[in-house]
């Protein structure tokens, strides 16, 4: 029984070591291990210190908002309010917005994409649908910026919607 039970922790101090080793390499090149990472909460706050944003880093410019703006009166507006507070779809601002995609990376939101305007599932391009969700987090209170939230799956998958960090 005893002997039993030192191997076993033998394999386990073997299994964390491993784990770690991985978790340290995820954190250099992310792009290898980021996707795995991602499925541990653990790993995911680890990579997000290295190359990760969030909404609050000044992610998408004020331009681009604006034509966010106006494609989704027109394609979503109906469905979920002008004001985004919802209709015949859910709410996309408050508190429904953060619970819902709190902690989850922008490309999330963008992979809506295959689904939104529901009377036209993917009919907008993907320029369009960046433009459309930086209105969105600007209407949750993200700042603007000077560069622009890209089209690029990518790059949005290293983007978190998180809680306003208190200063
Ligand atoms: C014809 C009505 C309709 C239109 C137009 C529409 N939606 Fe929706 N939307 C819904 C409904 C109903 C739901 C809830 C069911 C679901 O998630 O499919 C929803 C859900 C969503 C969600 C939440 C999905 C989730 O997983 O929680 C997002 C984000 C969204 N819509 C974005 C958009 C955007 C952006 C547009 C415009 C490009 C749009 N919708 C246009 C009806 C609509």
């Amino acid at each position: 029984m005893r002997r039993w039970s030192l191997r076993a922790a033998c394999r386990m101090a073997w299994v964390l070591v491993v784990l770690l080793g991985l978790l340290a390499v995820g954190v250099e090149s992310p792009s290898v291990f980021g996707a795995m990472l991602d499925s541990l909460p653990a790993g995911r706050f680890l990579v997000r210190q290295g190359t990760q944003k969030t909404i609050w880093d000044r992610i998408y410019t004020e331009e681009q908002a604006k034509r966010g703006q106006e494609i989704y009166v027109r394609a979503c507006g109906v469905c979920h309010g002008d004001d985004l507070r919802g209709a015949d779809g859910p709410a996309l601002v408050g508190s429904v917005f953060s619970v819902r995609w709190r902690d989850e990376p922008v490309a999330r939101i963008f992979g809506t994409r295959s689904t939104m305007p529901q009377d036209n599932p993917g009919g907008l391009g993907a320029q369009a649908y960046v433009d459309i969700i930086s209105f969105v987090l600007k209407a949750n209170g993200s700042p603007a910026g000077d560069v622009e939230l890209p089209p690029d799956p990518e790059r949005l998958e290293r983007i978190f919607i998180t809680e306003k960090p208190a200063r």
